[in-house]
């Protein structure tokens, strides 16, 4: 033989496209050459599958030697591609014997041959899935990732010595035991552990009911980052098929624990103010899925949240408003998904401690006006709850009494989801957060009791919301509505909803 093809795949996105690899051994001088849109770290495989072959006992046929990856205009990176390349050529140079033909290879070789682990194992085993191959082949690092997937025969190998072998003599790999921290929530991010600020823990349950972004202000210490650690833990548990679509995201970025590949905790992403634009949203030359990706089904809490630039801001709209980032190059876009909850945390300003009971703040009153506007702009709008924390009372911090768990409040937040669920059926709205002013008529507007009436007209005109905040704020009626089981608005559905307005312009 000396013509003879492998299967593999291309990343795009977080999902796996096939590829195939075929060698082709011809007379002439001898050469090695890969074509096939192969970027230049494809290329490089050409050093390693030469050396690898060589150093586990084969033969690199001095012919000359072509590799074709097709399809040809899918973008194909990085040093996965190693295995199925050399595979094909033990194949067509007659040394191994073609069994390959129903399994996918995957994985970077080193210079003596062994495998060595490769990001998005778990998209491209889902491929396979999806796609009816039989059985793949992986780093033997990769097996537990590769088997969180199921329906396809994993095996690991840890070099290319192996593939010589017979199927049935590869060593099985044990699975790593099963970690017993992988439960829906921690105990240190459990609500209970917060004492008092019962009214902020109340918003932190309409957020988590109905999808809306949260902005906190409150002095340093007053226990905002506690709170929004808490909250991941307020959304109902992820189904398989999200929680597999978030290791996805993961496996891509290279960050999944391979002892414990899957996830089955909501992520929680914090990144710094200081974080780059594609740190954010992804990007960089190997394109990878940034933070508002990495918190896809889970929340991204930016902290200190004026400090952000206004670019890092302004880049956090498109995911915001469609669920996803889109990520333009030269060579094709790729999109990533990004649907998540934003809770920023912000002190009042500069100091800290403007409006604080206890310590006196230190800004001139022009530096906290200008503060406070650097947070403002069409983010704002994605924005439905403003919420002081203001500083813990000593009697509360030091008090037996304890809150609620997290696991009660889950419970409202579930069937309030699932009454939410009902109403946006066939559409693709999920949570009230997302409805458009058409929407709102219908399920907020035409809800409203008649007796609350008065009470939305005194609001838009005592407070001068704008229609933006109006339009905001029946929203946040609804999901509060929600929560309480009830069809129509209420009066108390709707006082409450005015009180997460923002104070002051918006
Ligand atoms: N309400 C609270 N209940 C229990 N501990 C609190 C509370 N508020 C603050 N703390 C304690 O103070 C520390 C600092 O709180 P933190 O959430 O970091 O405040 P902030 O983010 O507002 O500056 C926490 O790690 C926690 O130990
Ligand atoms: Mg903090
Ligand atoms: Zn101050």
């Amino acid at each position: 033989m000396t013509l003879a093809a492998t299967r593999s795949g291309a990343l795009v996105g977080i999902e796996g496209l096939p590829v195939d690899v075929e060698a082709d051994i011809g007379s002439g001088l001898p050469a090695f050459n890969i074509v096939g849109l192969p970027d230049a770290s494809v290329q490089e495989a050409r050093e390693r599958v030469r050396a690898a072959i060589r150093n586990t006992g084969f033969e690199f046929p001095l012919r000359r030697i072509t590799v074709n990856l097709a399809p040809a205009d899918v973008r194909k990176e990085g040093p996965l591609y190693d295995l199925a390349i050399a595979v094909a050529v033990l194949v067509a140079s007659g040394q191994v014997t073609d069994r390959f033909s129903d399994t996918a290879l995957f994985g970077e070789l080193s210079l003596d041959g062994s495998l060595r682990h490769i990001p998005g194992v778990l998209p491209f085993v889902a491929m396979c899935a999806a796609r009816g191959i039989g059985s793949v082949v992986v780093p033997v690092e990769d097996v537990a990732e590769a088997r969180s997937v199921g329906g396809v025969r994993v095996h690991g190998l840890d070099s290319l010595r192996q593939v010589g072998e017979p199927f049935e003599s590869w060593p099985e790999t044990p699975l790593p035991e099963p970690s017993e921290a992988g439960g829906v929530i921690l105990e240190a991010h459990d609500l209970a552990t917060v004492q008092g600020q019962e009214h902020v823990k109340r918003a932190m349950e309409v957020a988590a009911a109905g999808g809306h972004n949260l902005l906190m202000q409150g002095p340093p210490g007053s226990g905002k980052t506690l709170l929004a650690r808490a909250l991941p833990g307020l959304l109902a548990p992820l189904t398989p098929a999200e929680s597999i679509e978030v290791a996805k995201v993961y496996s891509v970025a290279g960050l999944l624990n391979r002892d414990r590949p899957l996830m089955r905790e909501r992520p929680f992403r914090s990144p710094h103010h200081t974080i780059s634009h594609a740190g954010l949203v992804g990007g960089g030359s190997h394109i990878r899925p940034g933070e508002v990706s990495l918190a896809h089904r889970g929340v991204l809490f930016l902290d200190e949240f004026p400090e952000f630039g206004a670019t890092a801001l302004e880049a956090l709209r498109e995911p915001l408003e469609s669920g996803s980032v889109t990520i333009s190059r030269a060579r094709g876009s790729v999109t990533f998904p990004a649907r998540m909850l934003l809770v920023a945390a912000m002190n009042p300003c500069p100091c800290g401690y403007y409006g604080d009971s206890v310590r006196a703040c230190t800004c001139p009153e022009a530096t906290v006006t200008r503060y406070q506007r650097r947070v403002s702009g069409p983010l704002l709008d994605r924005i439905d709850l403003f919420i002081d924390v203001p500083r813990v009372e000593y009697k509360e911090l030091t008090g037996e009494a304890t809150g609620e768990s997290s696991e009660a409040v889950r419970a409202r937040v579930v069937e309030a989801r699932e009454r939410q669920a009902a109403r946006f059926r066939g559409t693709s709205t999920v949570a009230n957060a997302e409805m458009g002013p058409l929407d709102v008529r219908k399920h907020c507007q035409q809800q409203l009791e008649p007796a609350a009436q008065p009470l939305l007209a005194a609001a838009m005109q005592q407070l001068g919301l704008s229609a933006r905040s109006f339009h905001r704020v029946l929203k946040v009626a609804r999901t509060i509505a929600d929560l309480a089981g009830s069809d129509p608005i209420l009066t108390p559905h709707l006082a409450e909803a005015v009180q997460y307005r923002r104070r002051g312009a918006e």
